[in-house]
């Protein structure tokens, strides 16, 4: 399972990887690369273990089995290059849009004048154009989640880490934000890890979808998803997609049973 990463060099590499808070050991024994254009999608029922495993993979948290190393080097603490893009936006509520998309440049160390020719480039990209100034009060779950984005993307990181990003705002504006998302990706594909507990959404975005199940949580299977890119709606209409979207659903209803007991957070 962990030689699919199309030829490429491994950018991550988890090995053994395990997190335990106290009694609660959350995840064990995740063995798995992915490679530099490579986009992974981790699914799992809420409470899994998806949002520490990705916090593990960016150094926020440490492991307590195993390692995790991004570019040969363990992650142990946050490091330039990565990026993470939150469930919840994690905007500054004082700052602007411009503002909260420095932030990021500013600490990866960015020049100024660096700084004001990205934050605009990032803004265009993710379509905020004409909303420099707003605080995130003042726009919608969607647009705060592109500054998130933006924020994210102006680092131009080569692992991007997302969180559910998508899973706080209605159901159009999350489609708009998949295929947007897409888009970007095309334009410089890198490594990403996109947590998300949508099965449309994993097959969608992902070239492998890891199913995570079990209490501690394990890599339960991974699924290869061999639909050509660019993706786009057209993808979603695929037959190929549906029979993938199947897969993916079979291997989440293994585990359906242990739903009822739920950790509830
Ligand atoms: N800081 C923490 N201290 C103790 N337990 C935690 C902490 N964060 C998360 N947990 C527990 O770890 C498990 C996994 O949480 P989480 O990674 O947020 O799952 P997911 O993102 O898949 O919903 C849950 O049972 C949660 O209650
Ligand atoms: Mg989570």
């Amino acid at each position: 399972m962990n030689d699919t990463t199309g030829g490429e060099r491994p950018r991550i590499v988890m090995t053994g990887a395990g997190k335990r808070y106290d009694a609660l050991q959350v995840f064990c024994d995740i063995d798995l690369d992915v490679g530099e254009r490579e986009v992974l999608a981790i699914i799992g029922p809420s409470g899994c273990g998806k949002t520490t495993l990705l916090r593990c993979i960016d150094g926020l948290l440490a492991l307590s089995a195993g390692e995790i190393r991004i570019e040969g080097e363990r992650m142990v603490a946050p490091r330039e290059g990565v990026a993470m893009v939150f469930q919840h936006f994690g905007l500054f509520p004082w700052k602007t849009v411009f503002q909260n998309v420095a932030y990021g440049l500013k600490l990866a160390g960015c020049p100024k004048a660096e700084i004001s020719a990205r934050v605009p480039k990032y803004i265009n990209l993710v379509g905020l154009a004409g909303f420099e100034g707003y605080y995130p009060y003042q726009i919608s779950g969607g647009m705060q989640q592109r500054c998130g984005l933006a924020r994210a993307l102006s680092v131009e990181p080569r692992v991007l880490l997302m969180d559910e990003p998508f899973g706080a705002v209605d159901a159009q504006t999350r489609e708009i934000l998949q295929f947007e998302l897409l888009r970007i990706w095309e334009m410089r594909p890198t490594t990403m890890v996109f947590v998300t507990h949508s099965i449309d959404e994993a097959v969608l975005m992902g070239d492998r979808v890891m199913v995570l199940q079990g209490r501690p949580s394990r890599v339960h299977e991974i699924i290869a998803v061999d639909l050509p890119r660019p993706r786009d709606r057209a993808t979603l209409a695929m037959p190929r997609f549906a029979a993938l979207r199947e897969r993916v659903w079979g291997a989440l209803m293994d585990d359906a049973r242990r739903a009822e007991f739920e950790v509830k957070r």
